[in-house]
């Protein structure tokens, strides 16, 4: 047992120091800078569009399937800025203020600090991409209805009591963390679409890639020190929580193609509303499992991070 905590702290000091490195808002290479933008490549990857493999999408007017995959730069973009702002950073601020006990060392609270940092700069890079993107492309200003990941997270967190509310950030920031790089990796590395687009989702990428181990390492370091019935608690709202990140959030669609007039938008959003089964949730189903072991005694090594 205590070679693990050994190896964990070891893994925490690393991922603490090596910052200054690895951090994508340390570069002196932005990616909204020295933006060249070509009119004929599509801003966003067509297969992450709900609706892709939809007859009504396939026999659409290219135009308009155009100014679809560029609003679908701006809805995705958007989610983003919900998802760093409501769901990622208020669990750094929880740490940062020593709402968890077991994470009182300074390294953590150092982690928690530096893991903001990123996410504000990733909240930019999003602001920078709807911005730019919204005026290469004139388009309009659509007030999108509220995300199903946010709307869901907040009803979860009326009705708790506050050491659940914190539980619940918790999860929502584990389930977002472990699932956001695999979506990232997509847009990342397409040669397909805008090369500021492709930039921006890289450098995202890059952060989130540390940061997933950086999660996992303080759920495993949470966990244990949760009574049984919290440590049940928060298994079963991680896994909630990971279904309502696979939401196709299907109102703030609807907004957009009916704004474009696209033809019979609620009949191909309606068919195409099946549970996305294309979300890769390796890690984090490996995270719930090594969470399930530790309930049982037993812990595990984990040599997948990425500082
Ligand atoms: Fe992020
Ligand atoms: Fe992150």
């Amino acid at each position: 047992m205590e070679n693990i905590i050994d190896y964990q702290t070891k893994l925490i000091h690393t991922f603490t120091h090596k910052w200054t490195e690895r951090a994508q808002v340390r570069k002196t290479y932005y990616p909204y800078e020295r933006v060249e933008l070509d009119v004929e490549k599509p801003d966003f990857l067509t297969e992450l569009l709900p609706f892709s493999q939809h007859p009504l999408w396939n026999k659409a007017d290219a135009f308009l399937k155009k100014r679809v995959n560029s609003l679908g730069w701006i809805l995705y973009n958007k989610k983003t800025i919900h998802i760093e702002t409501e769901i990622v950073m208020p669990v750094c601020d929880d740490i940062v203020h020593g709402n968890f006990a077991v994470l009182e060392d300074d390294h953590f609270k150092q982690l928690a600090s530096q893991a903001m940092i990123d996410e504000s700069y990733h909240t930019l890079l999003s602001v920078k991409g709807c911005a730019l993107i919204s005026e290469f492309r004139c388009l309009p200003k659509i007030t999108l209805p509220a995300f199903q990941l946010i709307t869901q997270l907040k009803k979860e967190l009326f009705a708790a009591s506050s050491w659940q509310q914190t539980l619940i950030r918790l999860a929502a920031a584990i389930s977002s963390e472990l699932l956001v790089s695999d979506y990232l990796i997509s847009l990342s590395n397409s040669t397909e679409i805008q090369p500021f687009c492709r930039a921006l989702t890289e450098a995202h990428w890059r952060d989130e890639m540390s940061h997933a181990g950086i999660f996992t390492l303080l759920t495993r370091k949470i966990f244990p020190a949760l009574n049984p019935g919290d440590q049940a608690f928060l298994i079963e709202v991680i896994m909630r929580c990971s279904t309502w990140f696979n939401d196709k959030e299907s109102a703030c669609w609807l907004s957009i193609l009916n704004y474009l007039e696209f033809p019979d938008a609620e009949t191909m959003l309606f068919e195409c509303n099946l549970p996305n089964n294309n979300l890769n949730k390796n890690k984090l189903n490996h995270l719930i499992q090594s969470l399930a072991l530790t309930t049982q005694g037993e812990t595990r090594h984990d040599h997948s991070f990425s500082i």
